[in-house]
């Protein structure tokens, strides 16, 4: 429950700050306040570019399905990954990035230690039970001074954050519906990934988790 402070502006108790390494922090409920707006900011993203299953350089279908808003979106095809301006289903650009998705991104960055995040990409997921992101690092991108922020909404996951080769050791995090986790630094290569999601419900989502992964990737 929220209580309201001297000032009457909303306190959210669950608001901790929880560093995971140097560079990385787990913001969590950061997102909450903005609940409502980015629901309906997805939901407008999607009606013009759905979720779709990728498939990787390998030939697998992802079990993730995956969206873009912003100037450049993540894709991958049989010709590896790339950011491109273009959705490839649509032949249009990708949704811009919402107001709210920007303010949030950035303010996440700023709150982290990485003031002037200023993401031209936007990588939705939606996960459903079962659904899992294997380990990877996120590399596709210009200029690794620049953190990733990820937003997670929905159903909770359990994040793998771990090192900077595949077999280092990870550590387990479980995120819920508002954390939002800041990586950058000599935290910006790190492996990471997302175990195969436990069957839930959240009130909003229904048995869905979508995690706003945002980059300057350009
Ligand atoms: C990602 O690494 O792109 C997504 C991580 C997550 O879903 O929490
Ligand atoms: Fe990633």
């Amino acid at each position: 429950m929220n209580t309201a402070d001297l000032f009457g502006n909303v306190v959210y108790p669950e608001h901790r700050d929880e560093p995971l390494c140097d560079g990385a922090v787990v913001l969590r409920g950061f997102a909450l306040p903005d609940e409502t707006m980015l629901l309906q900011s997805i939901d407008a993203v999607v009606a013009q570019a759905p979720f779709r299953h990728l498939t990787t350089p390998g030939g697998f279908r992802m079990s993730v399905g995956m969206t873009n808003a912003g100037p450049l979106g993540w894709v991958s095809d049989r010709h590896g990954y790339r950011y491109d301006p273009i959705d490839p289903d649509s032949g249009k650009p990708w949704p811009s990035m919402p107001d709210v998705f920007l303010g949030l991104a950035s303010a996440a960055a700023a709150h982290a230690g990485f003031a002037g995040f200023m993401p031209d990409a936007c990588l939705i997921n939606r996960y459903t039970p079962g659904t899992r992101l294997t380990l990877h690092q996120d590399r596709d991108e210009h200029d690794f001074a620049q953190p990733i922020v990820s937003v997670s909404l929905g159903i909770p996951a359990m994040f793998l954050f771990g090192g900077m080769q595949r077999t280092d050791r990870s550590i387990r995090v479980p995120l819920a519906h508002g954390d939002v986790v800041v990586w950058g630094g000599s935290a910006r290569l790190r492996y990471h990934g997302v175990l195969p999601l436990k069957p839930n419900h959240h009130d909003v989502l229904g048995a869905y988790r979508i995690n706003l992964t945002f980059r300057q990737a350009g």
